[in-house]
């Protein structure tokens, strides 16, 4: 078991909508090759993790790094892992708006782990664990 943690810029043009469909399409990969993770977008930045034999995962980071929709990609963390983190999650999302007040509570306190792990802004080794703070945070409704 492989996980990859990067981070991206959205493209002006690679807006929520479009985000979704990506998803949708993104999802049924990952569940073919057998890819967990989980998908954190905030003030047009990205943050992902991905999860799953290691060739599985080089072979969608190398798609993903061609993907014109986001830039300046930058890889945070990579490793070998003993078990996945986001079982039973094809590539976890969450809404900012549209699943009403639980959620932006939820956003809220993942924004401010953001803040505080300052995981959009440079190279860290303790992203895993950060991820798995969002996990609780997203699961525990
Ligand atoms: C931020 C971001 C995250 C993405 N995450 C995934 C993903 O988890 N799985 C996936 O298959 N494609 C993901 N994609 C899309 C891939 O870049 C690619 O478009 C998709 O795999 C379809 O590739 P294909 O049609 O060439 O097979 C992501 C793209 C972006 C911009």
């Amino acid at each position: 078991m492989y996980s990859l943690v990067y981070r991206s810029v959205a493209d002006e043009s690679f807006v929520l909508p479009d985000i979704y469909s990506m998803l949708s399409r993104a999802r049924n990969l990952n569940a073919e090759n057998g890819i967990t993770g989980c998908l954190l977008y905030h003030n047009s930045k990205f943050l992902q993790l991905i999860e799953g034999e290691e060739k599985k995962i080089r072979e969608l980071f190398q798609k993903i790094s061609n993907d014109q929709r986001h830039h300046q990609l930058e890889i945070i963390e990579q490793r070998a892992l003993n078990g996945r983190m986001f079982n039973d999650w094809n590539m976890a999302f969450h809404d900012y708006g549209q699943n009403g007040q639980s959620a932006f509570v939820k956003m809220g306190q993942i924004d401010s782990y953001l803040n505080a792990s300052n995981a959009f802004k440079q190279k860290n080794p303790l992203v895993l664990s950060f991820f798995s703070e969002v996990k609780d945070i997203l699961f525990s409704y």
